[in-house]
């Protein structure tokens, strides 16, 4: 059986890098001790307001990294751009909002729906393997697919909030497995991330059916105490099924 497989999401090295206009710590440095250590995936969010990842570690970690490229975009003729022009192997394309914090939710395919099939079109036809990050929605699933996706990820925001919280997440979790269930019985590949801790990651690495976690945030945080490897290392072992 293939193993589940870990996407590790740097761009909060570069949210500390740009809090003091330096050039450290180094965004490609980061995405290459993943890669020695373990990951399977290097994701990087460009954003339209460039808060985090820019351009250049784009280019950079596109020259350098061998494991496959997760780059996630807005649905934007601008992305779209750079995305064919870069081509990385895999693209996640999420909502984006401006005055957001981070990504708060799943996409709204209905919105720009025809926008999303000539953009998931393009991107294919280009090599890139495309996914749609969404909620754990049946609905959304069933669009995705016809919209050509290969892939989707589902939101793990809210279940990780009452885990978070230690608040009652049976019902979330119920909902994120039907999801799965549905996803992989129409012929989608289904990935989860979002808000992901050990704790959190080692619950929903039970739902048999998600191909891979993107981790992010609690991971490269994590990190200033264990190290980057040992809190990868940690992380595949916890999703190992
Ligand atoms: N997956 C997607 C599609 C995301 O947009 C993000 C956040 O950028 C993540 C995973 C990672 O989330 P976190 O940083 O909370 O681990």
């Amino acid at each position: 059986m293939q193993k589940t497989k870990l996407g590790v999401n740097i761009d909060h090295v570069a949210t500390v890098r740009n809090a003091r206009g330096e050039s450290y710590p180094n965004p490609l440095k980061a995405a290459l001790i993943a890669e020695k250590s373990g990951a399977d995936s290097i994701t990087i969010h460009l954003r339209e307001d460039r808060r985090h990842i820019i351009d250049n570690d784009l280019k950079l970690i596109r020259k350098k990294l061998k494991i496959p490229l997760n780059l996630e975009i807005a649905a934007t003729n601008e992305m779209l751009k750079i995305a064919l022009k870069n081509r990385p192997r895999f693209i996640c394309i999420v909502p984006e909002k401006r005055e957001e914090l981070t990504t708060e939710g799943g996409l709204n395919l209905n919105y720009k729906k025809n926008f999303l099939k000539k953009l998931i079109y393009k991107l294919r036809k280009n090599k890139s393997r495309v996914s749609l990050f969404i909620e754990p929605k049946k609905k959304d699933l069933k669009l995705a697919k016809l919209l050509n996706a290969e892939c989707v990820e589902i939101h793990t925001g809210k279940i990780c909030f009452l885990v978070n919280n230690n608040k009652p997440f049976k019902k979330e979790l119920r909902k994120i497995q039907d999801a799965v269930e549905y996803g992989n019985k129409i012929g989608l590949e289904v990935h989860a991330g979002h808000g992901l801790t050990f704790k959190s990651a080692k619950i929903l690495s039970k739902i048999k059916g998600i191909k891979e976690f993107n981790i992010g945030h609690f991971l490269i945080g994590e990190s200033i105490f264990i190290g980057l490897p040992n809190c990868i290392k940690k992380f595949k072992k916890i999703i190992k099924r």
